[in-house]
């Protein structure tokens, strides 16, 4: 039995009511988060754990694009006509599911208790059906996102080692550090040229983030830069399905075994307390 059938039985076992919801986010823009939420779900659906991938790039998604799909509707159709969720979904060949776009957090704040109210509804349907929920953000975080982000059970911050990158990272950080307090952070570090650079910028990310916040970060693992990322997105058609044997999508399937391994026993998330922090949050905003 080789070991991807040793993770699935593993994952079946431990399917339960739990769904955990995990915002990807960014300081700077372009440093590859929607590459990574695409092929990381992919990996994640792949060794057993269903997920499903939520587009909420505020009027900049391509989470479809990406995955080559022609999305059904937005998610902020579901917001302002009050459309069941089942109506977004559309289901990448692999089974992925997905929800896309269009334009998104910033009005899930802004619409109406009923709305609001509908939109929690139709998010706890997806109790059982997911062990994981996916959300591609934007770059940068507004209000918006620092609320919703306080609603999540963890966090998968996305940078490169470049300086610049680095710095933004490490505001996210801070930005996230005061308004929300203790969520989980986990970092990747994408797109690196060589390891002895990836190193380098995780240490000092981490160093930065311990010494002066006291916040202790993970690292969910460190992604190279690979000609096969923009090959894939030219056709749009996701690596670690349709290059499995690459460099980088065997690098993504080992984060999401490594990341599963680490997340399966003793971690309660229920979508419940998602869904209740969310309200939290609608209610006492302004
Ligand atoms: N590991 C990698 N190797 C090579 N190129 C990469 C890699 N990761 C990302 N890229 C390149 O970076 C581009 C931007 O990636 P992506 O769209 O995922 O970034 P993003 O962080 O989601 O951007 P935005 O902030 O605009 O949402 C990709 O189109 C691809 O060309
Ligand atoms: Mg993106």
């Amino acid at each position: 039995m080789d070991q991807a059938e040793a993770l699935r039985r593993k994952v079946q076992r431990l399917r339960a009511a739990n769904t955990r919801v995990v915002a990807v986010l960014s300081g700077k823009g372009g440093v590859g988060k929607s590459i990574f939420s695409v092929n990381f779900a992919l990996a994640l659906n792949r060794i057993g754990k269903k997920t499903i991938l939520v587009d909420l790039d505020i009027g900049m998604g391509n989470v479809d694009i990406l995955l080559g799909l022609h999305a059904p509707g937005h998610f902020v159709d579901m917001l302002n006509r009050r459309l069941p969720i089942e109506s977004l979904i559309v289901q990448h060949r692999s089974g992925l599911s997905v929800i896309s776009g269009g334009s998104g957090l910033d009005d899930l704040f802004k619409i109406d208790e009923g709305d609001f109210q509908h939109f929690l509804e139709q998010f706890k349907k997806l109790q059982h059906a997911y062990d994981v929920i996916l959300f591609d953000m934007g770059a940068g975080l507004d209000e918006a996102a620092l609320r919703f982000i306080s609603a999540v059970h963890e966090v998968i911050l996305v940078t490169t080692p470049e300086p610049t990158a680095l710095a933004d990272a490490y505001a996210a950080i801070k930005l996230i550090h005061a308004k929300v307090g203790d969520v989980p952070v986990r970092c990747v570090i994408n797109r690196y040229d060589n390891e002895r650079e990836a190193k380098e910028a995780w240490k000092n990310l981490s160093y930065t983030a311990k010494r002066f916040l006291n916040k202790e970060l993970k690292l969910l693992g460190e992604l190279p830069r690979d000609h096969t990322v923009v090959r894939s997105v030219k056709a749009r058609s996701p690596f670690v399905t349709d290059a499995p044997h690459s460099k980088i999508a065997i690098g993504v399937q080992r984060l999401a075994a490594g990341y599963l391994n680490e997340n399966t026993e003793g971690h309660a998330a229920s979508l419940d307390s998602f869904i209740n922090k969310l309200k939290h949050f609608f209610l006492s905003k302004g």
